[in-house]
């Protein structure tokens, strides 16, 4: 049965997809920019103790999920315990969204890259975007070819598309980016930008900052979604978990670090403002590879980094869905790969256009159909998954037989394992509450009540675990 799932060839092979998967556009595109706009080191320090005090737990967690569950996402929840399949589905269905509107952002790299191949900016950048990203069919065009490329990969199977193409992509991304970073710090007054993205001013940590972390804490990591389920499913039963969900959060925030690093020091070092929001890579960094000597063959080559890392995570997001098809509609792994490309290029139509033709179009809340999604999947479905990922770990799954599947039965040491369940249980479902609660609307002293009220139901619940627990004894 494994088998005809598939494998992963060998452990590096599944730490460097998962690696993929996790860093992204969220690493190169979402959080330069958020560190940008929220405070520049501020950001990164709050960042960083989510990724420590969440960021690993978390991990942890889906990946044993999906190891003992071996299935998708939906299938490894209910094969752990009968009617929980429900919290995969969320991920499945949150996958799908993202990927809709991922592979718009990742086709206007495609077009960057080409631009760069073909020397560069020929007008002011914000045009240049401005009038690309709102013409109707090009960016659609960028898109499909993502689509493609993507659902190439993932035919070809876990070992053999999926692992392959992420040890061919992810060594280069990391040289690239390393010759990028060379080249940024050691612009003139590059000084200033290192110390705004990682000399951290306190004051500027508000709870809009907290938040506005915590949420890239999940996308980055690509949890909350299922993605570390379906790539643990694959997983054989020996495989040391704990190490796995060590490396990989910390090759994504090395990766996250490293982009604030090849961006922001430029940035600064032209003169230009860290604070452009989404256009920082699309319209200032442009602006600074034109005045940059040789600077097309940075451009190209960053442009490449940015596509390898958009595609490893557009690969474990279509995988999520596709492993879905195959193991419950039980469909083949080419048929269930060109279906769901065929529905993602269809909606990814109206996502490039909410851009352009669309733009005014207002789905909901007055946000159009691309920031819609973006809201629906960052606000209520990416934190109602974890939430419900720790719900699960903490309370739902058996103890101890969470505990030997972590271990493979004692033979590996985790001696952590009960600073990991408070980790889950009290830090994850608070933290994940604050971001529902903001979401909905609930903010100020009505939060906190909430958040004392979900932590004393918390403690009766302990209380009540342990009476019987005693009384078992
Ligand atoms: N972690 C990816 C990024 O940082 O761009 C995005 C992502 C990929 C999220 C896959 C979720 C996922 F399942």
């Amino acid at each position: 049965m494994s088998s005809e799932r598939g494998n992963w060839g060998s452990n590096v092979g599944f730490v460097l997809a998962a690696a993929g998967s996790a860093i992204g556009l969220g690493n190169l595109w979402k959080f330069p920019y958020l560190a940008g706009k929220n405070g520049g080191g501020a950001f990164v320090v709050v960042y960083l103790g989510l990724i420590v005090i969440l960021g690993f737990s978390l991990m942890l967690g889906e990946m044993v999920i999906g190891r003992r569950g071996k299935s998708d996402a939906f299938g490894a929840y209910n094969n752990i315990k009968k009617g929980w399949g429900f919290i995969g589905m969320l991920g499945i269905l949150c996958c799908f969204i993202v990927y809709s509107y991922y592979v718009v952002i990742a086709g206007w790299i495609v077009k960057y890259i080409g631009m760069f191949i073909r020397g560069g900016l020929t007008e002011d950048p914000v045009l240049t975007f401005g009038n690309f990203i709102a013409s109707g069919t090009s960016p659609i065009l960028y898109s499909f070819i993502v689509v493609v490329v993507t659902a190439a990969i993932v035919l070809k199977g876990v070992s053999g598309g999926i692992e392959k193409a992420s040890k061919i992509m992810m060594p280069i991304l990391f040289v690239f980016m390393i010759v990028i970073v060379i080249r940024s710090v050691t612009l003139p007054n590059a000084i200033e930008g290192i110390k705004y993205f990682l000399k951290p001013d306190f004051s500027l940590i508000t709870p809009a900052v907290i938040i506005a972390a915590l949420g890239q804490v999940f996308f980055s990591l690509s949890l909350g979604m299922g993605a570390m389920i379906t790539y643990g499913s694959y997983l054989p039963k020996d495989s040391n978990l704990i190490k796995s969900a060590l490396y990989i959060p910390i090759l994504d925030t090395v990766i996250a670090l490293l982009a604030g690093l090849a961006i922001l020091p430029a940035v600064f070092s032209f003169g230009l403002e860290p604070t452009a929001g989404p256009g920082l890579i699309f319209i200032t960094l442009p602006r600074v590879f034109a005045a940059m000597p040789f600077g097309n063959v940075f451009g190209i080559m960053f442009f490449l980094l940015v596509l390898f890392a958009a595609l490893t995570s557009t690969i474990s997001l279509l995988e999520v869905v596709v492993s879905f098809v195959v193991d419950q509609l039980k469909l083949d792994r080419k048929k269930a790969t060109i279906l769901v490309s065929i529905i993602i290029a269809a909606i990814a139509i109206p996502n490039s256009h909410s851009f352009g033709p669309m733009a005014d179009f207002k789905v909901f809340f007055g946000l159009n159909f691309f920031d819609f999604l973006g809201y629906l999947t960052d606000n209520i479905l990416l934190p109602v998954g974890g939430l419900m990922l720790c719900l699960f770990v903490g309370y739902v799954w058996d103890k101890e037989d969470l505990k030997n599947e972590l271990t493979n039965d004692g033979d590996i040491a985790f001696p952590l394992f009960s600073a990991w369940m408070i980790g889950i249980k009290y830090l994850g479902i608070q933290l994940l509450s604050l971001i529902l609660l903001q979401a909905v609307g609930i903010t100020g002293k009505k939060m906190s009540y909430s958040l004392v009220i979900i932590f004393m139901i918390q403690i009766l619940f302990h209380v009540l675990e342990n009476k019987r627990k005693v009384s078992a004894v």
